[in-house]
């Protein structure tokens, strides 16, 4: 999986912690992350080797990283304000910033949201500003399955076929979070009824059908099976037509990295630049991580 070792330092001075490093792997995106123990506070030096990082290689994974929720939310929040779920339910007890997902039942209740990520999707993308990034941090894995992938949006959007280009530049795109609710919850025990005012709350947003990395400038395809209902100005069946091509061209096999959990392993990745998708878990196998979500700017 991982191929070529960047050393990011240099020299380290006497006494100074093992360096940084960071290992990308062999593919679309994403870089192992060596040498960081996420459970003490960075200093800047660190924090700005790991935001490059993060902006390169757009999903960074940490191994064996055995902290506490406190931890995750501390970490989480040197990079921006928190976003809380809309799902109240499956907040992790004592800690709203995180959100649980999990397919395991105690007495017969869901303890967190099995079916996140059951479509491809850039997290939060329903809000008037999406997600800056998230991080999953995994408690509990199954023997086999369970696996999550992430799919390069800025590949997508250079390697798309100029008239496609021109179809949807300067275009805007429907995104609600309602999109695939009801048929989510026709088949899962994961999806509460909403109250009136979970419904007010994610409202449907127009967002660019191409959006500009805030911080690198990179152009990304921002359009997603989950959450894009239209395009908009468009016809429905020239829209639904469009964006089935955009979904398939956005999610080949050439853009993804498949990330197979091992225990404690800390993922984070960055929504502005990827989408991505849970693979499933076998229904008789335990599954649960937490989630901390990271708000970023309106999109251009
Ligand atoms: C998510 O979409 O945040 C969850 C992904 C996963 O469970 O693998």
């Amino acid at each position: 999986m991982a191929s070529a070792s960047v050393a990011v330092r240099a020299s380290t001075p006497v006494d100074a912690p093992a360096p940084l490093q960071i290992l990308p792997f062999d593919g679309p995106l994403g870089a192992e992350v060596i040498g960081l123990d996420l459970s003490t506070p960075l200093d800047p030096d660190t924090f700005a080797q790991l935001h490059q990082a993060h902006l390169q290689h757009h999903v960074l994974v940490f191994r064996d990283q055995r902290i506490t929720p406190e931890q995750q939310i501390a970490f989480s929040r040197r990079f921006g304000p928190l976003q809380i779920h809309v799902l109240r339910k499956f907040q992790l007890p004592g800690h709203p910033e995180i959100l649980v997902v999990s397919n395991i039942k105690e007495k017969g209740e869901p303890i967190g949201l099995g079916d996140a990520g059951h479509y491809w999707h850039s997290d939060l993308s329903y809000k008037p500003k999406p997600s800056l990034g998230s991080l999953l941090l995994a408690q509990e894995l199954p023997a086999e399955g369970g696996d999550t992938l992430f799919a390069n949006q800025h590949l997508a959007w250079d390697s798309l076929p100029d008239a496609l280009k021109h179809a949807i530049e300067g275009r805007q795109a429907e995104h609600s979070y309602l999109a695939k609710y009801e048929e989510l919850r026709a088949r899962s025990p994961w999806r509460p009824a909403l109250t009136p005012e979970q419904i007010a709350e994610v409202a449907p947003v127009q967002q660019p059908v191409v959006r500009t990395h805030p911080e690198t400038g990179r152009r990304a395809l921002f359009v997603s099976e989950h959450f894009t209902t239209g395009i908009v100005g468009l016809p429905r069946d020239e829209s639904d037509a469009l964006l089935q091509e955009l979904f398939a061209h956005s999610t080949r096999d050439a853009l993804v990295y498949r990330h197979r959990w091992q225990p404690y392993d800390m993922v984070f990745w960055d929504n502005r630049s990827v989408m991505h998708l849970a693979a499933g878990t076998p229904e008789h196998l335990r599954r649960r991580l937490h989630r901390t979500t990271i708000e970023g700017d309106t999109p251009f």
